[in-house]
């Protein structure tokens, strides 16, 4: 039987995605711009089933993970107009739902293998209007390196979806995705999205702030210029929590490690004027992004650091691709 094996990475945002402007589409209220990370991966098989779809994570059935796949490829198969069903092992080599973007992978790594496997020979711009579906963070790691993501104004979504800026290698980052805590996170981005959206009295300016940002992230890109880039990521991710923890009920993905962490790059970044800067989604895990010359010097300080569970460095990597087939 014909089968396909693919891979995505995780990626993480440096102008951050928080809100929706369709719930049932899943079009985000503002853009964003990620990185693809290395060195962390899901990899996925697909095949063809009879009747009814049949969903593995990390080789075991999970009730919860399949009801979210289960939407994902309805929408799939109502996109194409045939009625196939699929048998889908996806492995990750991380934490699942730790806030290291797992679904983003996930999804891209799915929609990836289908176009393969159904030879559907779909662009990468629409594949990620498909990825979109499952996750919002997803459309962004079908392609590698620096992405931006567009939020469109259309009301079908069809100018809602992710973009290569750079290549992987046009400015060679390193990551360290600092694990704080391993635990399941106690609201999901979906419900949190919709919190804030209602709750929150930041709301509005979150929005409203948001094409600001993104331009100024391109030119900083653009230029090349890490300390604008540290800046814009680093008042990115604080806006987006200043929202999240003024939602009701207060979303609060921070734990005292997460604080004591950001606390010490804040000084090392702004007051000793050190190339590191940190980003943090949704959940405790601090993600430290740093220039390769650097790199030594926050290998030390990450292992002189109390409480922390693990740590992974990783670099900037490619999009989904089909390994076997
Ligand atoms: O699309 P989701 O459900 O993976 O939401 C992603 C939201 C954040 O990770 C918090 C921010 C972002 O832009 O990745």
């Amino acid at each position: 039987m014909k089968k396909v094996k693919t891979i995505a990475r995780p990626n993480i945002a440096l102008i951050k995605y928080w809100g929706k402007r369709d719930e049932k589409l899943n079009l985000p209220a503002v853009g964003s711009i990620s990185i693809t990370l290395d060195g962390i991966s899901t990899k996925t098989e697909i095949s063809l089933t009879k009747d009814i779809d049949k969903f593995y994570l990390n080789e075991k059935i999970d009730i919860d993970e399949h009801s979210k796949i289960t939407p994902f490829l309805d929408y799939i198969r109502e996109y194409i107009q045939d009625e196939v069903y699929f048998e889908i092992h996806s492995t990750n080599n991380f934490p699942t739902a730790a806030g290291l973007a797992s679904s983003a992978s996930g999804y891209a790594s799915i929609a990836q293998g289908i176009n393969h496997l159904l030879g559907l020979n779909l662009s990468n711009t629409e594949l990620s209007k498909i990825a979109r579906r499952g996750s919002g963070s997803a459309a962004r790691s079908i392609f590698g390196g620096i992405v931006e993501m567009h939020k469109g104004i259309q009301a079908d979504g069809s100018d809602c979806y992710a973009e290569q800026l750079y290549h992987p290698e046009y400015f060679p980052l390193d990551v360290i995705v600092v694990i704080t805590n391993t635990e399941i996170k106690k609201t999901s981005s979906r419900n949190g999205m919709w919190i804030s959206k209602n709750t929150s009295p930041y709301y509005s300016n979150w929005v409203n702030t948001s094409d600001y940002d993104i331009n100024a992230m391109k030119i900083a890109l653009r230029e090349k210029d890490f300390n604008k880039i540290a800046d814009l990521s680093i008042r990115s991710c604080l806006k987006m929590h200043s929202v999240m923890m003024t939602s009701n009920p207060p979303l609060m993905y921070w734990n005292s490690t997460t604080f004591e962490i950001i606390k010490q790059i804040e000084d090392l970044f702004y007051e000793q004027k050190q190339p590191v800067f940190f980003t943090i989604d949704a959940g405790p895990q601090v993600k430290l992004i740093t220039i390769p010359d650097y790199k030594k010097h926050l290998l030390k300080f990450i292992k002189k650091l109390d409480n922390i569970q693990d740590y992974y460095v990783l670099e900037l990597g490619n999009g989904a691709e089909i390994i076997e087939d």
